[in-house]
């Protein structure tokens, strides 16, 4: 069976995540769903990045010590991807012993073979995004990501040799044109960053204790990008007895992430991993951010939005079907909530849950609720929904494996529009008049219902839940009928079988 590995970034464990962080583990777990639909041997990999000041400063502001603070927080975030109906393999933490055994035995290796040495660093540092910049990286004069103060701070520190690996990672860009997606961002990546020259990198700190420690100098600790990048090796077991997960899933398929992070997976871990001799990932990927009036979504930027409030509002997957279907992946994207309420009217109350409201109440009025038996030939208006229905699914395939969820939505949805559009061609209620126009009836009826039958498949890696809703109204049990490739075929839903009408699956929402 074909293995597909895919990541997000750990999250730094700062308060509750915001629907702003659930955009990337969303596409991930939609992608891990679409991936197992399709007969993939998944592993879907999240966690959190739980070391540094941020943490040691923020606990010790708490009152409690920073394992319990983070100890907290791990289960703050884990509520919210349940929340968000995220279903992933693992959950690496920063702080899991397993973890940091293999971080101590990479930074010793680079150290041993020389791509590790100890100097003395002085830069612009961001504090609450623990990161070093130089004076050409910062935004008038302030933080790019965050747009505070940046400190100048000078310490020594172990240093990474990634100059020696500039024209290897050059090399790798060359040889897999699609290694960094969007290709805008390889561009950004190739011609502002690594051509002009890799610098060697600070990888150690002493300015605080918070951290996996240098074991063979005491008082430094490991920074932040050889702690947290490696997460993606060691959940697989990578240099601890029992590395067969690592052998079975590396090299991850695909890191998924936003823009902010995308330097530090497309050239700091690229370089770590030509160091310590194993593949690369296949693909990095880096998103837009979520804004919310131009800005970038955010706690400290007081206009982060609550997914469990959003989701209780509108239900978790009318939110996953609005992240993925309102904004291109790839750019920013603004998120209102006049459009969250106007997407969720159009394409779900209206288009969705009408066709199947409608579809159900008519086999009940027409055909006492049971799905009919007798059908005409099918007409040139049948034929083209049917001709619609069996090749949705591979051009949703086909956008799916380019992360163009909003496109591969829009697949589906014309398909849903089709339907709808069918309904009104056909006008049964004036086939109903008619006692010889039975057969027709009943072939509208059923191609209606076997649509639906298709939607609910195709979907599913969005829209978890809605599926199950479809098929108790339609009585759909085998599971034969509810898989991916059976949603390429036309005509497997039984005849004959009794319907049940259920509460409205989208109900309206007046705006507020
Ligand atoms: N800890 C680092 C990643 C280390 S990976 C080895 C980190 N954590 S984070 O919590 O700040 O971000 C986690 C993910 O959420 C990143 O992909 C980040 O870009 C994403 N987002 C955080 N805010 C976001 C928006 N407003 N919009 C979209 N994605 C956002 O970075």
């Amino acid at each position: 069976m074909k293995t597909y590995y895919i990541t997000t970034p750990i999250y730094y464990l700062n308060g509750v995540p915001h629907i702003g962080h659930t955009y990337t583990t969303v596409a991930a777990d939609v992608m891990a769903r679409y991936k197992k639909a399709r007969g993939y041997d998944v592993k879907f990999l999240t966690g959190s990045d739980e070391h540094g000041q941020k943490v040691e400063l923020a606990a010790a502001q708490a009152g409690v010590s920073p394992q319990e603070f983070v100890d907290g927080l791990a289960e703050t975030f884990k509520g919210i991807w349940e929340i968000m109906n995220c279903e992933y393999d693992f959950y690496q933490r920063t702080t899991n012993p397993e973890h940091c055994d293999s971080v101590k035995k990479i930074f010793k290796k680079l150290y041993d073979q020389g791509d590790i040495y100890k100097g003395s660093y002085e830069g612009l540092y961001c504090t609450p995004c623990e990161t070093f910049y130089t004076a050409r990286d910062l935004k008038e004069g302030n933080c790019p990501t965050c747009n505070r103060k940046v400190e100048t701070i000078a310490e020594e520190c172990y240093f990474f040799k990634m100059s020696k690996y500039q024209d290897r990672l050059i090399k790798h860009y060359d040889e897999n044109p699609e290694f960094l997606m969007p290709l805008s961002r390889r561009n950004e990546m190739l011609n502002n960053f690594i051509k002009p020259g890799l610098e060697d990198l600070c990888v150690s700190r002493t300015s605080f204790k918070w951290g996996i420690p240098v074991e063979f100098d005491p008082g430094h600790v490991i920074y932040v990008w050889i702690d947290a990048l490696p997460n993606y090796v060691t959940a697989l077991g990578f240099l601890s007895d029992d590395d067969s997960l690592y052998k079975k899933y590396w090299p991850a398929d695909l890191h998924l992430m936003a823009k902010e992070i995308i330097r530090f997976h497309s050239i700091i871990w690229p370089c770590i991993l030509f160091a310590l001799d194993e593949p690369l990932p296949k693909q990095v990927f880096g998103h837009g951010w979520l804004q919310y009036d131009g800005q970038k979504m955010g706690k400290s930027l007081g206009n982060a939005i609550c997914p469990k409030a959003l989701v209780e509002e509108y239900g978790v997957d009318a939110i996953r079907y609005f992240l993925l279907r309102e904004f291109t992946f790839g750019p920013d994207g603004n998120f209102t909530p006049t459009a969250l309420v106007t997407r969720y009217n159009a394409d779900l109350a209206n288009d969705l849950g009408n066709l199947l409201s409608r579809t159900v109440g008519m086999v009940e009025k027409y055909f006492d609720g049971t799905i009919p038996e007798a059908q005409a030939e099918n007409s040139a208006i049948d034929r083209d929904l049917i001709e619609m229905a069996t090749t949705m699914l591979e051009k949703v395939e086909e956008r799916m494996e380019k992360l163009a969820f909003s496109e591969a939505l829009n697949e589906i949805w014309n398909l849903v529009r089709r339907a709808n559009k069918y309904i009104d061609e056909t006008a049964p209620w004036v086939l109903a008049k008619d006692e010889s126009k039975a057969p027709e009836l009943a072939t509208v009826l059923y191609n209606l219902a076997e649509t639906l039958r298709i939607l609910a498949v195709a979907i599913a890696p969005v829209m978890p839940n809605t599926p199950a809703i479809i098929r108790a109204q339609l009585n759909i049990t085998d599971p034969a009928h509810a898989t991916w490739e059976s949603a390429k075929t036309f005509g497997l839903l039984p005849r004959g079988v009794d319907v049940t009408k259920g509460p409205a699956a989208f109900p309206r929402i007046e705006k507020k």
